[in-house]
């Protein structure tokens, strides 16, 4: 077992943490206060290859592994997950789908400027009664035979406003159950698809949140990925990869707090020495580094499963619920350790903090992960 980086494991590292300092720190702040998508930067993300990491160079890709992903993500997190969350969903849940199951025409024409970051895509699965309980699709496709008309509203759903190209579940046979969806790639500017206003959030503010509504969308029989009624496996499979993306976006806002609160304890003095030289503040700094390094391994067990071609669901899974909690604890700690500062957006860490909270939410909850992980314990 090895527990080194490569030296391009390491490169990646450095350009994801060069690029975060360098492009996305500066406006953080005020993105983050008005909820101003970080056009510019994705931009930036997409012509530095952040888009498409692991997509094959054959569609437009870096042709990286999982562990790269896991490390990018992590840095870029640190500074902005706004700007991550872009990242995961454009890598994860649209280029790894339409990859591994698109066909040759789709991956040709949406895959390659998706991997580019010439254009970005969105992930539609959630809706208003269709939450952890996916199978409860009120969205419907049916079947009209050279193409699906599409009714029905998603919610939450991220890059809603800014995306291209959306990958929508919807149910086609509700007498099949999860086996009648279907997942159906559908274009913005498509006559009946209107997009809803930008979501009012607590966290990741600058990325954008929209609910979309579609009234008899025509999309075409050769927007579907794969078979008829593959489209609740498909939206499984993908989030299934999805989970390490934000487990290591959980992992990146709990080790950027942390490296700002070790940085303060350094300078802040309080009863004639620096607060890092009290045991209550080294005691806290203890228990975030350990819990950050524990985060990272289940992120890279996950990561490194994946790239084995083994069976990752369940440590994808244990990785984004261990993460997503550790995010919560150390960015509260974080704000503690900063006092009063820590509440005043300059510091970061109140961000941080605000942040943390959807890792528990989306991909699938804390409580959807614990249902993957305990039925694979009791089988
Ligand atoms: N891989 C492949 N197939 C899978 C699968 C997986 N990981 N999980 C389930 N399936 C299959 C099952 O084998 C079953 O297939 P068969 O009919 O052939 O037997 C079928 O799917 C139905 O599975 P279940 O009976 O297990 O389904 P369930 O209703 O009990 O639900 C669940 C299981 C785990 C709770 C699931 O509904 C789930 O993951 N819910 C959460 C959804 C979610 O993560 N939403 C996030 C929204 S996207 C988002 O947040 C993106 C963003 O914007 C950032």
């Amino acid at each position: 077992m090895k527990f080194e980086l490569s030296e391009e494991h390491l490169m990646i590292q450095k350009a994801a943490r060069d690029f975060a300092q360098n492009e996305l720190k500066a406006g953080v702040i005020e993105r983050d206060e008005h909820q101003k998508f970080p056009k510019e930067q994705v931009k930036m993300m997409g012509e530095l290859g952040f888009l498409g990491m692991m997509v094959s160079p054959q569609y437009g890709g870096g042709g990286m592994d999982t562990i790269s992903y896991v490390l990018a993500m992590e840095e870029i997190s640190k500074i902005d997950a706004s700007a991550s969350v872009v990242m995961s969903v454009n890598n994860s849940l649209v280029c790894w789908g339409l990859e591994a199951y698109g066909t040759e025409e789709q991956k040709q024409k949406y895959l390659v400027p998706l991997a580019k970051g010439e254009i970005i895509g969105a992930f539609c699965l959630s809706e208003p009664e269709a939450g952890s309980d996916a199978t409860s699709q009120h969205t419907t496709a049916i079947d009209k035979g050279d193409h699906y008309l599409l009714n029905g509203t998603k919610n939450w759903i991220t890059n809603g406003g800014t995306a291209s190209v959306y990958l929508v579940m919807a149910q086609t046979d509700a007498a099949k159950g999860s086996r009648g969806i279907n997942a159906l790639i559908v274009e913005k500017g498509t006559p009946g698809f209107t997009v809803g206003p930008k979501e009012n959030k607590l966290g990741i503010r600058g990325s954008d949140t929209h609910s979309l509504m579609f009234t008899d969308v025509k999309v075409p029989k050769e927007n579907r990925i794969g078979e008829d009624g593959f489209g609740f496996k498909f939206a499984m499979k993908t989030l299934t990869g999805g989970r390490i993306g934000i487990a290591s976006q959980a992992l990146g806002i709990a080790s950027g707090a942390y490296e700002l609160a070790l940085a303060y304890s350094k300078e802040r003095k309080a009863f004639g020495k620096t607060i890092s030289q009290h045991q209550a503040i080294q005691f806290k700094l203890a228990d975030m580094a350990t819990e950050i390094d524990a985060a990272r391994l289940l992120c890279m067990k996950a990561a490194w499963l994946k790239d084995q071609q083994q069976d990752y669901g369940v440590a994808a899974a244990m990785a984004k619920v261990f993460a997503s909690r550790v995010a919560m604890e150390v960015t509260v700690e974080a704000v503690q350790v900063h006092g009063g500062y820590g509440y005043v957006k300059e510091f970061h860490v109140e961000r941080l903090m605000r942040d943390a909270k959807i890792t528990q939410i989306y991909e699938g909850t804390t409580e959807v992960q614990k249902i993957v992980i305990s039925r694979s314990i009791l089988a």
